[in-house]
């Protein structure tokens, strides 16, 4: 016999243009919808390379303007900010200090992109503790949640009144959005939203990211607040559904591309915009690969974000958003 068994089936008919296969197409991959991570570095005068993240620099003042405004210019839909300060302790203290790096930041870019774009901030401790660690210790080395959670409480405040659009807790304290939104709606900022990183796992993928902020953990691991890989996709749509009764207006999944299925399973139980971050690891590993000439590398960035889109996500954070917004204005699509 030749031909289908089925005749009628020609799945191949909607496939044989590129005008009819941009017809059909149903996942798109738009500029606003990507958000580009930026690291600023206190005390620094030039713009420092991060080796395992080529392409990617831990900032000054100065060039993390003009970056904003590349990016800003490409349409990317945000920024989230990372800061590095030039001396840490053990309670993070560079968090919620006024004149913090970040909060220098945040007020730069706001006067700078603040109409153009949304500008929000990373809510954590690793970046500003000697320890490493997204909280504050007891004395026999655990993470001290509920101690912590004041000190996110501080960190919002002091990213609130530096003018940030939307703060971003990534810390995975256990009722770390309540304790902000409260604390946020304690001084007026009724209307500041917040993006939870709901299910974030505890991953090797965020190896390149620990040398950009410099915070990798003095000792053990994260293991004990991140999640574990091993746990089906409904725990991450629990921690999702509890953000969200604690205040969250966003959700986020972290990394992107070894989650997609909770990724999709958030996407589908939740009604309010769901994120995800394809992380620093993911960055590393496709650079690396096309520096070896191994891969497409734009056809590569295009399909990841393409599949990411396609798993749920509304927006992805990438380390790539300037560049493919470009190349998406080029091109029309992913
Ligand atoms: C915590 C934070 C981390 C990342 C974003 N926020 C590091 C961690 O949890 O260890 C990782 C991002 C990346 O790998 O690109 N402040």
């Amino acid at each position: 016999m030749t031909g289908p068994v089925f005749p009628q089936s020609r799945p191949r008919r909607l496939r044989r243009t590129p005008a009819l296969r941009r017809l059909v197409a149903d996942v798109r991959v738009d500029p606003a919808d990507l958000v580009l991570p930026v690291f600023v570095k206190e005390g620094i005068t030039e713009a420092s390379p991060i080796v395992s993240m080529p392409g990617v620099v831990q900032h000054t003042r100065d060039s993390l303007k003009k970056a904003a405004y590349e990016a800003v210019e490409a349409g990317v839909g945000g920024l989230i900010l990372f800061g590095i300060p030039a001396v840490k302790d053990a309670r993070g203290s560079g968090a919620d200090h006024p004149d913090g790096i970040v909060q220098l930041a945040v007020r730069d870019l706001i006067a700078e992109v603040g109409d153009a774009t949304v500008v929000m901030t990373d809510l954590c401790l690793d970046e500003y503790t000697d320890h490493g660690h997204c909280g504050l210790l007891t004395p026999d080395g655990d993470v001290d949640n509920d101690a912590t959670l004041e000190r996110y409480a501080s960190a919002a405040l002091a990213q609130a009144r530096a003018g940030v659009h939307v703060v971003a807790p990534s810390g995975m304290m256990d009722g770390q959005v309540a304790a902000i939104r409260a604390a946020l709606d304690g001084e007026g900022f009724t209307q500041l939203p917040i993006l939870a990183y709901s299910a974030k796992y505890a991953s090797a993928f965020y190896g390149p990211f620990r040398d950009a902020a410099e915070c990798a953990p003095q000792f053990g691991d994260r293991s004990s607040y991140q999640q574990d890989a091993g746990r089906s996709a409904e725990e991450g749509v629990r921690e999702a559904l509890l953000d969200i009764a604690e205040g969250a207006d966003a959700v986020m999944v972290k990394p992107a591309l070894a989650y997609l299925d909770v990724l999709r399973a958030v996407a589908g139980a939740v009604d309010v915009p769901v994120a995800a971050y394809q992380v620093s690891g993911e960055y590393a590993m496709v650079e690396a690969a096309a520096a070896n000439g191994w891969i497409d590398r734009r056809r590569i960035i295009l399909e990841t974000l393409t599949g990411v889109r396609r798993a749920g996500a509304g927006m992805v954070l990438t380390y790539w958003a300037t560049e493919a917004a470009q190349w998406l204005a080029e091109d029309g699509r992913a």
